[in-house]
């Protein structure tokens, strides 16, 4: 089995980028938990962050080519805008949990629409950097029943 973990953009600035709403975790902090988490469990897990929606759409479409068994989405800012990145997702059909740091329906009226959530397995918001590991956790358990 094999897992993707995708970020969108500015969450590379996490750990100082507006703590009150994305607590001071770093991406790398993050991204080494899940990493361990999934090793311990023998489940392949990679992440992939970009400021670039063409990256991660071309990241989602090589996952596809790789038979990837489920994603972890935190689409940040696209998840809002992007018609594009919720397509790729779609086309590849790779199942996924979206997830958000902050409770974007405590933010602004902007945050409340997500171009993602209706395709989801479920989603995760304002959990902060755990709502990850929680993710993870419910994969796990899948992947172990197949
Ligand atoms: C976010 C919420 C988005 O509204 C915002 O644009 C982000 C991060 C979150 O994790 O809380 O960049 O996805």
């Amino acid at each position: 089995p094999h897992l993707l973990v995708l970020h969108g953009p500015n969450l590379n600035l996490l750990g100082t980028r507006e703590p009150k709403h994305y607590g001071s975790t770093t991406l790398a902090e993050i991204n080494l938990a899940l990493a361990k988490r999934a090793e311990a469990a023998g489940v392949n897990l990679e992440s992939f962050q970009s400021n670039h929606e063409g990256a991660l759409i071309e990241r989602v479409h090589a996952a596809g080519q790789q038979g990837v068994s489920y994603m972890i989405v935190n689409p940040a800012a696209y998840t809002h805008t992007s018609v594009a990145l919720r397509d790729a997702i779609a086309g590849t059909g790779i199942p996924f949990i979206e997830v958000h740091l902050s409770n974007v329906h405590a933010r602004e009226a902007f945050r409340h629409h997500s171009y993602f959530s209706d395709l989801a397995i479920g989603v995760i918001t304002g959990l902060g950097s755990e709502g990850y590991l929680l993710a993870l956790e419910y994969l796990l358990s899948k992947v172990s029943a197949e």
